[in-house]
């Protein structure tokens, strides 16, 4: 489809993208199996080389069953285009890596996916970059945090471990304010729930291994652009803005406009990192997204009965889900995210530890492990596992207790969701 902005949400996760295949007429988007794409001549292969055309040369860079998910995702978030990846972590690279260069660095929201936490607070130092860690809540924080080496701010729509939404409104005023891109994680809220360039967002990143795909079976990742950031007015993004030497002077941001990004994304970032999503990975999330929607609405709608379930319970310390009455982010989670919030939160015990391992030991339902998104409710101890690498204060800024367990509600029956806390409880 080529013109898919005006339609549905619901309508645009099954078509954004895809079309019947013109070779076949197959009606799902074929994984296209390939390396590499015969050039039709010479002149040919030099214009996809010259981005002055767009098509398929090599699958580092670009492949149809990929191009059919970053367009769909794109369309799905409201943006001009997306750069798929080979997973979460990678799309966060991706986004900063137009961006940054050595001694720049971005301003970071600390609650974020521990994983998260880890690659800005470490592994990005080696490219040179670096994070500033500041409460989003406190916005002249923020803005106090901004220095003329500031490219980006990062945070989580909806942070993992779950119950914290960021005033995307306020932090996409003062980014647009200030002139610095915002890039949103949405992967927790999903396009659905949340849009972050509706509030002044620049870019969002999702694992698309979580909501999107929606049943725990591939890994993969996207950034996507708003297409509304002026790359050249500041001087400060000369990669877009400038002649690029890796890439024979092109100047992105006049060649291809709003489409710079995306472009540059696929052009130098896939191009030179690697960091590519696979046709087989890209072919499981069309699927998947195909639903998104009613899947979306099924873990709300089961996250909020489990979470007031819990909070009556009497073992039951705290639970964080925004969704509930009782949670301090319940009147602006309403705001940021007015179709629910999602199905991820966590809950603590009285017992402490101890109460959390044998919960996690009892449950039957629930599945252990570390992921979350997918159809199946799974559970995991976030403090000794998915935020493990944090120190006691980057846990405690994250929101990971260690008599905390987070779930991430699946779509089964909230009856037999609550049947098996029960049991797991006593
Ligand atoms: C909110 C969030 N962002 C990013 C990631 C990283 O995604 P991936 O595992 O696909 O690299 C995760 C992984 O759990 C996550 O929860």
């Amino acid at each position: 489809m080529a013109e898919t902005k005006s339609l549905g949400f619901n309508t645009r996760q099954i078509h954004a993208g895809a079309s019947p295949d013109s070779a076949t007429g197959a009606r799902n988007i074929p994984i296209y199996q390939s390396t590499a794409f015969e050039f039709r001549d010479v002149a040919h292969a030099a214009r996809l080389f010259n981005l002055e055309e767009v098509g398929y040369i090599y699958s580092r860079l670009t492949n149809p069953t990929v191009s059919a998910l970053q367009e769909r995702v794109a369309s799905l978030e409201g943006g001009v285009g997306a750069v798929c990846c080979s997973s979460g972590h990678a799309a966060q690279v991706m986004s900063l890596f137009p961006l940054m260069s050595p001694g720049k660095n971005v301003v970071v929201s600390p609650r974020l996916y521990g994983g998260t936490v880890t690659q800005f607070s470490h592994m990005i130092k080696r490219f040179g970059w670096s994070a500033k860690f500041v409460d989003f809540d406190d916005v002249d924080g923020v803005r106090a945090a901004i220095d003329e080496d500031t490219r980006a701010l990062f945070c989580e729509s909806i942070a993992n471990p779950g119950g914290y939404v960021t005033d995307l409104e306020v932090v996409g005023k003062l980014a647009q304010e200030l002139g610095i891109p915002l890039i949103v994680d949405n992967t927790t809220a999903t396009p659905y729930l949340c849009r972050p360039f509706e509030f002044g967002a620049t870019l969002s990143v999702h694992s698309t291994s979580k909501y999107l795909t929606g049943n725990g079976s591939v890994i993969g990742g996207a950034v996507v652009d708003s297409g509304t950031f002026d790359w050249s007015a500041s001087g400060k993004y000369p990669s877009l803005s400038s002649p690029e030497a890796a890439y024979h002077g092109l100047k992105f941001h006049e060649a291809l406009g709003p489409m710079a990004f995306t472009f540059y994304g696929i052009a130098v970032g896939l191009r030179d990192l690697g960091m590519t999503m696979n046709p087989q990975a890209a072919h499981y999330t069309l699927m998947g997204i195909e639903t998104l929607s009613l899947r979306m609405r099924e873990h709300c709608r089961n996250a909020e009965k489990v979470a007031e379930w819990l909070e009556g319970h009497s073992g039951v310390e705290e639970v964080t889900y925004a969704g509930l009455k009782s949670s301090r982010y319940y009147e602006r989670g309403k705001r940021i995210c007015p179709k629910g919030l999602s199905g991820l939160f966590t809950f603590s015990l009285k017992g402490g530890y101890d109460a959390c391992v044998e919960v996690v030991n009892k449950v039957s339902l629930f599945s252990h492990v570390a992921n979350l998104g997918d159809a199946k409710s799974l559970m995991i101890h976030s403090a000794s596992t998915t935020h493990r690498q944090l120190t006691p204060e980057q846990q405690e800024a994250a929101g990971v207790k260690a008599n905390s367990i987070r779930v991430s509600i699946g779509i089964e029956d909230a009856e037999d969701i609550i049947d098996d806390l029960s049991q797991a409880l006593g």
